[in-house]
């Protein structure tokens, strides 16, 4: 029981704040301290283990979610301060069957190859292609300028992301 928990640290229920929110689609409600990051919060008590942290420092991007419609990376928002908000993560935009029009783009075009700055990756293309649906080049380096790719030198990204504005012209996507 989340109410019951008591941490290693010391902080016990008179320490714990109750924040409620939308996560993809579903109303949750979870006790956090006040200290406790989103990025954590969302893996660590909801199980939405595809937000990654790479860093926890705001470098990296793998943390990215969508919160009221902006991209935000989770390690930099408290989760006290996600409470009344709608969060999309990676699991809320596509499954193994039915997989979004990005990552069906980063799989045709090998967008990834370790995979862990992947579902920031496809995140933050989640949200820039809402707000720049036909982009060039460029403006895709630009896009995803606050994410780190250790693996692929990027232009399989870049390609992923072009062949997704494609793709979500097409059959949409949101
Ligand atoms: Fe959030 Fe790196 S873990 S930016
Ligand atoms: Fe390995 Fe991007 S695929 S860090």
């Amino acid at each position: 029981m989340v109410y019951e928990e008591t941490f290693e640290d010391g902080a016990g229920l008179e320490d714990l704040v109750e924040v409620q929110f939308t996560l993809n689609g579903r109303k949750r409600k979870v006790s956090v301290e006040p200290r406790e990051l989103l990025a954590t919060v969302l893996r660590d008590r909801l199980g939405m283990t595809g937000t990654h942290i790479g860093c926890d420092t705001t470098n990296c991007g793998s943390c990215t979610v969508i919160q009221d419609g902006q991209s935000v990376k989770s390690c930099t928002v408290f989760a006290i301060q996600a409470d009344g908000s709608d969060i999309i993560t990676v699991e809320g935009i596509g499954n193994v069957t039915e997989l979004h029009p990005i990552q069906e783009a980063f799989q045709e075009k090998h967008g990834l190859q370790c995979g862990f700055c992947t579902a920031g990756m496809i995140m933050q293309s989640y949200w820039f292609l809402k707000e720049n649906p036909d982009p060039s080049e460029s403006e895709i380096r630009w896009g995803i300028s606050g994410n780190i790719c250790r693996c692929t030198g990027y232009q399989n990204i870049v390609d992923a992301v072009r062949l997704a504005a494609d793709k979500m012209k097409t059959k949409g996507g949101s």
